[in-house]
Parts: structure tokens; sequence; C-alpha cells
């Protein structure tokens, strides 16, 4: 495949799984795998911004996710905490537009602190896009949803009749950014583990056992070379 003729997907959503099991292969503690996938991340979003995509939506830390041992949980939390502080200068570097996703409520002070400074320093920069899930459930987020769309009722700020898909967007976590093209899952699962419930309704799904530290550039545009032949046949007459 020639690389101009690739429709480059403007919104890549993945579900980066696999960091325990690399680690484990390689008789290291599962935080290890963590450490390596959080350089991962970083790394393709410079990837993914070079050949043109405009969003890409990282599954960080799930709702589900508390519910690992105490140890490990507080490691995630703590490479959090560097991730975000150091977001800070490759945001400026890049020219990249940061915003998590998710509940920032149930997160600790400092973090949510940093959070919110990193999306305001980020707020005006026009390059990539990047949405990092944290605490985030998507049946959570259509329930904070339907919570804040009902205060909006009952203060007659928007009326039953006028619910339609485009009102409930504006409600999501998401509102603003527009639904991804192209979902990758890594580690071999397929399921959507309650990512993004509301946004894949029409997002073609591309799955592969690379675990998620293993996975860089070339991995990438095999997703995207998947992605290229779905949407040929899409809409095509055979
Ligand atoms: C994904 O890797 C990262 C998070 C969910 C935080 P895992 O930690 O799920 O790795 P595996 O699936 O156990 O290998
Ligand atoms: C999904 O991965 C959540 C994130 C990638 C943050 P998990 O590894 O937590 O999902 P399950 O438990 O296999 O469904
Ligand atoms: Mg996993």
């Amino acid at each position: 495949m020639q690389e101009q003729e690739v429709k480059i997907p403007s919104h890549i959503a993945i579900i980066l799984d696999g960091n325990g099991r690399w680690a484990k292969k390689r008789n290291m503690p599962r935080n290890y795998g963590h450490t390596q996938g959080s350089k991962t991340v970083e790394k393709i979003c410079e990837d993914a911004y070079k050949i043109g995509v405009k969003y890409l939506t990282v599954y960080a830390f799930s709702t589900e996710n508390w519910k690992r041992p105490k140890d490990e949980v507080d490691a995630i939390m703590k490479l959090l905490r560097s991730y975000l502080q150091t977001s800070k200068k490759t945001a400026k570097k890049n020219n990249m537009r940061v915003r998590i996703l998710g509940d920032k409520t149930g997160l600790s002070e400092d973090i949510q602190k940093s959070i919110d400074e990193l999306e305001e320093v980020s707020r005006e920069n026009t390059g990539l896009n990047l949405q990092v899930a944290i605490n985030y459930g998507g049946r959570d987020e259509i329930i904070r949803a339907v919570k804040a769309l009902s205060l909006d009722i009952k203060k007659n700020t928007i009326a039953i009749d006028n619910i339609d898909e485009k009102a409930m967007e504006n409600y999501m976590d998401t509102k603003g950014i527009p639904d991804p093209d192209l979902l990758i899952r890594t580690s071999g699962e397929k399921r959507l583990s309650n990512f993004l419930l509301w946004q894949l309704a029409y997002t073609e799904f591309y799955f592969t056992d690379v675990l998620w530290p293993d996975f860089d550039k070339k991995e990438l545009m095999k997703a995207i070379e998947y992605y290229n032949s779905r949407v040929r046949r899409f809409g095509a007459i055979s």
C-alpha cells in the first residue's frame, strides 16, 4: 500500500493492555510494565501526530481498576502524577492539547489540581488532541451525564422534548470531541472493558496480540492498514 493512498483516521482510541503480562514475561514486577507502558504512550502520541492523527484517546485507568491490589494502584497513581507533570512540558513542546476523561472527583486532590493545570496550560494548543481516560468507565460517564441533564431539566434549561443525541453529547466527558474512527486494543483481549460505550457506536475495531509496551509506529501503521481495508469496503457495491 502506497503511503499517499492511506486514509489516516482522524480519531484513534486505544485500550492499552498487557503491561502486567509484558513485565511478567521478563520476570519483572507488574509496575515495571506500567512504567514502560507510559513511555509507549508518549512515543505513540508523537508518531500519531506526525502521520496526521488529530485526536488520540487512551484508556489509562478504569473505574474497575481500583479493585487491583493497593500497591499496584498506588504505583499507577504515582506514575500518573509524574506523567501529568512532564506532560505540561511536552504539551508545550509539541503544541498538544490534553484533556482528561473520567470522574476527576474520585482522584486525590493533588492529581485533580495537576489535571486542571495541564488542561488549562494546553487549552489553546492546536496540535494533537490527547484525551487520557483516568477513573473512567463508560457506564459511569453515562450516569454522570444523565444526572447533569436531569439537573438542567429541573432548572428548566432544557426541555425533555429537546433531548436528542446532540444534546446528550453536551453532557459527556467527550463534549466537542468527534467520535473515534478506529479503536485499538492490545494484548489479545477482545472486549471493551467499559470504554467509551456511547462514542464507539460506529467505530472500527482492531485487536492485536502485541502487548502495550511493545506497541510502536509499525504496529500503529498495521492498525491503520486494517482500518483502510474496512473503510474501503464500507459503502461499496460488492
Ligand atoms: C494495562 O495493562 C494498564 C492498566 C489497566 C492500568 P494491565 O495492567 O491490564 O496488564 P495485564 O492485562 O495484566 O497484562
Ligand atoms: C482495561 O484494561 C482498562 C485499561 C486499559 C485502563 P483491564 O486490563 O483493566 O481490563 P480487563 O480487566 O481485562 O477487562
Ligand atoms: Mg489488562
